[in-house]
């Protein structure tokens, strides 16, 4: 048939030169579409004479499957490369260190609480723990605060809503860690040397108080304990602490009804340019109420009072973090405000000092 190869090599040439899908459909349609160049060919095979069609059509078929087969294979090309250009532009080197994350951090109550349990644990005490919400039993009578007196009412306490009719005693969130004792002594007898890290409540709000904050809580009891080894120990617990070799305790003579006799403790410092140093200057800071544990308590948590003594004190850890990494404000500890704990809380793999 007439002009068929010369239509042949134009179609070809076309489909060579398609470089993307979209050339390569029009050169698809314009040939073997349906109003294409070969399948109008194809459609005139009708107005043919017998003959003629027997000539011309093979010819045509074979133009049709050999046009249809150059398009296939250029596409799959095509695709081919379309791919190998992808892969190029998208790769991604997995040898590279990872994108640097935001980190977590530690919080300052976290970080003093452990520096404060590695130092007791260096001085032979282990941890003990008790429940936040108490009973007013171990929170005040064990504690030798009986109904009526004062303390109860000083500390603000929360109690536990308890529905009309219920009568079992009173529940509180404990407003100190000096039950811990109690029930260490109640479940353990004498003798013992523990610490009682933890959450406590008051119904107190300003800049050095927040309604929940920390605690711990020291009991020792022993054959023979007396108040020097409670000024030992907490001299030894400071200067592992603040890090000072010097450091200064001023012991006065105070009230707590679970000890006889109470002592309060300031350490010296110095508030010079308004940056404090402690173990150094003319001002005296209060850091804990302590005291050798009154025979009361004792008994009542089953320990015989003429047969072991020993004392027991009570720090603020929200205190001591303030005043060891100069922090104002108590009550943006509990913010959870992200630039205040990146800024001063601590890395995660950050050792407590111990001083040692
Ligand atoms: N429980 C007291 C308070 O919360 C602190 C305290 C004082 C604890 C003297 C003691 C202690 O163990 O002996 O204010």
């Amino acid at each position: 048939m007439d002009g068929l190869d010369e239509l042949k090599l134009r179609i070809m040439d076309q489909v060579a030169q398609a470089d993307d899908e979209a050339a390569l459909e029009a050169v698809r349609v314009s040939s073997l579409g349906k109003k294409g160049e070969v399948s109008l060919k194809v459609r005139a095979l009708g107005g043919m004479s017998a003959e003629e069609r027997q000539q011309a059509g093979p010819a045509l078929n074979a133009l049709k499957d050999e046009v249809a087969t150059a398009i296939a294979a250029r596409r799959a090309d095509l695709a081919a490369a379309a791919l190998e250009a992808r892969l190029a532009s998208e790769w991604v080197d997995v040898s590279q260190p990872a994108r640097v994350r935001r980190r977590g951090s530690i919080h300052p109550v976290s970080q003093v609480t452990e520096e404060v349990i590695a130092i007791f644990a260096d001085l032979g005490y282990s941890v003990a723990e008790g429940p936040q919400v108490e009973t007013d039993f171990y929170n005040f009578d064990a504690l030798n605060i009986p109904a009526e007196h004062p303390t109860r009412t000083e500390m603000d306490t929360f109690y536990l809503h308890r529905a009309e009719g219920d009568n079992r005693p009173p529940h509180v969130l404990r407003t100190h860690t000096s039950p811990v004792q109690i029930r260490h002594m109640e479940a353990h007898g004498a003798p013992c040397q523990i610490i009682a890290p933890g959450r406590v409540y008051r119904a107190d709000y300003d800049q050095t108080h927040t309604p929940m904050f920390h605690q711990v809580e020291g009991l020792a009891i022993g054959k023979d304990i007396s108040m020097a080894n409670l000024k030992w120990t907490l001299e030894e617990f400071c200067r592992a602490f603040f890090e000072v070799d010097e450091i200064e305790l001023r012991f006065r003579a105070s009230h707590f009804p679970f000890t006889e006799p109470s002592a309060e403790v300031d350490i010296r410092c110095s508030w010079a340019g308004g940056q404090l140093k402690i173990g150094e200057g003319d001002d005296w800071m209060e850091i804990l109420g302590s005291g050798m544990v009154h025979p009361k308590v004792l008994q009542a948590s089953g320990v015989d009072p003429d047969l072991w003594q020993g004392f027991a004190f009570g720090i603020g850890i929200d205190r001591l973090a303030m005043l060891k990494y100069g922090i104002p404000d108590l009550r943006a500890f509990f913010d959870s405000d992200l630039r205040w704990l990146r800024h001063y809380g601590f890395r995660a793999l950050d050792v407590p000092a111990t001083g040692a």
